[in-house]
């Protein structure tokens, strides 16, 4: 009698260790966000973010936006623009783009040819005269070919100043 009673207080015990080692073992196949740190200001490490941890295909598309859509010069004939998660928020509230904020461009020709991807991604304090935006340009096959504070970029965006330097759509 006293042996059943003893077993059945432990039910609860075992179920708690079965829960914990299976919330342990899922945790070590899917790290948690605190183990893929957010890059820094480096376009191979936003490149390694971008492709292997947070795909940035598997993000939303910018917000009224279809997948190639007309574009205009100089980033193909055909655009897709994709945001993560801070910039889609960002963008539907229509506050400026919150810290964290990036943006994937794939740039296509008329004949649907990639011919490269532009990122724009927001870092406290990065560059406060210019909105605080690391721009990167990469090659069909990843391969950076420009990153940082670039001139040609900046002086461009620099036009779209009163919408946080930004050219698809209204994010103020
Ligand atoms: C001559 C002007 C010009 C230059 C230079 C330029 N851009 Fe752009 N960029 C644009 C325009 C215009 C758009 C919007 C394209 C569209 O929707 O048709 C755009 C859009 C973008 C976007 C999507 C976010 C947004 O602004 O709407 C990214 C990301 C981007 N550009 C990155 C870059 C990077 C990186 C460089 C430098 C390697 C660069 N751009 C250089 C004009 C420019």
């Amino acid at each position: 009698m006293n042996k059943i009673i003893v077993s059945a207080a432990l039910v609860p015990f075992v179920f708690a260790l079965i829960f914990a080692s299976a919330a342990f073992a899922i945790h070590e196949i899917i790290p948690s966000e605190s183990v893929i740190p957010e890059p820094g200001p480096n376009a191979e490490q936003i490149n390694a973010y971008i492709v292997k941890y947070k795909p940035y295909t598997a993000w939303n598309l910018w917000p009224g936006k279809e997948k190639l859509y007309k574009g205009s010069q100089p980033h193909g004939e055909l655009l897709t623009t994709f945001v993560n998660t801070p910039a889609f928020f960002s963008i539907n509230d229509k506050k400026g783009m919150a810290d964290g904020s990036m943006i994937a461009k794939e740039g296509y020709s008329a004949d649907k040819k990639f011919l490269g991807l532009f990122v724009m991604y927001k870092i406290k304090g990065y560059n406060p005269q210019a909105g605080d935006w690391f721009y990167a340009r990469y090659a069909p096959d990843g391969k950076v070919l420009a990153g940082g504070r670039v001139e040609a970029c900046m002086q461009c965006h620099e036009k779209q100043k009163d919408n946080d330097y930004l050219f698809t759509g209204p994010v103020k």
